[in-house]
């Protein structure tokens, strides 16, 4: 079977293997030929740590070719989306019931791909920030993979949506998303009061953000990529009194991961949320995509896709 594995020879660290052992799904697990995946940016820091023949791959979309032997879970024939641990960057791939859904027709193998990791942080972060009908939330990192969701879901659950891009050419692709405002500061006075923060970045935006935030707000934190960040005691004191800093991990709980997985499918379904793929290629060119996503490239999700015949035995 056809399958990327790390290769710290290769470019961006990955090397399609073509010798790798077909999988073998446990009772509860159905074998999913794969149809479409995506990438994310933890999986650039693991292919880095784990750099010897590490299978990756966590989000995919494909056809059942077996159902599960304890008779759970989909069909054998049925289109579903998975939250896998990894080697979803494979042709084919063992699944656990609880961690997939199966997809309407409305919803593209492409569509379904980006779900599993981004959407279900946007989707759990939002819910950990709390009910926020008619309040204001603010998303930090909003053009992302992650924050593409957080804006949308946001709008869904009735927020007033102000989205942090870090570039001014960004702009219009947050307001495209629905964001009620679009900023590129957050070092300025009365951006808020927010009562609730979604971010991605961190570094100096999280203090930042945090001043500007509402008595009792909450700040959702499930991103480090402006790097470490500094909170001071000081920075609460101006309008965020008692308000509450999460440190975010999306995986918890596991499961109900594929009951997320459908609430989140069902939106696409429905046209109440619409994931953007920023860039589609054929699976061969994973490298590239993982390229474009480390330099910050994309708008919303880089997918990859299989042929047919790739994919079933
Ligand atoms: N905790 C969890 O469970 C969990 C789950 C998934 C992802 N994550 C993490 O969440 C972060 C975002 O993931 P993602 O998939 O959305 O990544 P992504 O697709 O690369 O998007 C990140 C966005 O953040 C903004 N950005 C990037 N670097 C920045 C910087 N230095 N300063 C300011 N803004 C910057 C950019 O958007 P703008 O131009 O719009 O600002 C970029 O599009 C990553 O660190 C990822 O590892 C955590």
């Amino acid at each position: 079977m056809r399958g990327f594995v790390t290769d710290p020879n290769s470019r961006a660290g990955l090397r399609l293997a073509d010798d790798l052992p077909e999988p073998e799904p446990a009772p509860n697990e159905f074998l999913l030929g794969v149809r479409a995946f995506a990438i994310n940016h933890d999986e650039l820091n693991l292919i880095r740590r784990r750099p010897k023949r590490w299978r990756p791959g966590q989000d995919a979309a494909g056809i059942v070719l077996h159902a599960a032997a304890d008779g759970s879970g989909p069909p054998t024939g049925a289109r579903v989306a998975a939250y896998l641990d990894g080697q979803g960057w494979a042709e084919r791939v063992a699944v656990p019931v609880h961690r997939a859904a199966v997809l309407d027709d409305r919803v593209s193998f492409e569509q379904a791909a980006t779900l599993p990791i981004a959407g279900l942080t946007a989707l759990r972060a939002l819910r950990a920030a709390g009910a926020v009908l008619g309040r204001h939330v603010l998303v930090i990192g909003a053009t992302g993979g992650v924050g593409q969701f957080a804006v949308q879901l946001a709008l869904a659950s009735g927020a007033h949506v102000t989205a942090y891009v870090s570039r001014p050419e960004n702009r219009a692709k947050a307001l495209e998303l629905g964001a009620h405002r679009v900023i590129t500061s957050l070092d300025e006075q009365g951006l808020g009061p927010f009562y609730a923060v979604l971010d991605g970045v961190g570094g100096p935006l999280t203090a930042q953000a945090v001043r500007q935030m509402a008595p009792r707000g909450t700040l959702i934190w499930y991103g480090n990529l402006g790097g470490p960040a500094e909170l001071r005691l000081a920075d609460f004191y101006g309008q965020a009194w008692n308000a509450h800093v999460v440190g975010f991990i999306s995986p918890d709980p596991d499961e109900t991961k594929g009951e997320d997985l459908a609430m989140l499918a069902a939106l696409v379904a429905n046209g109440q949320l619409a994931p953007r793929v920023g860039l589609t290629q054929e699976w061969k060119q994973t490298p590239d995509a993982l390229d474009a996503l480390s330099k910050g490239k994309i708008f919303g999700k880089a997918v990859l896709t299989l042929p047919v015949k790739a994919s079933t035995r």
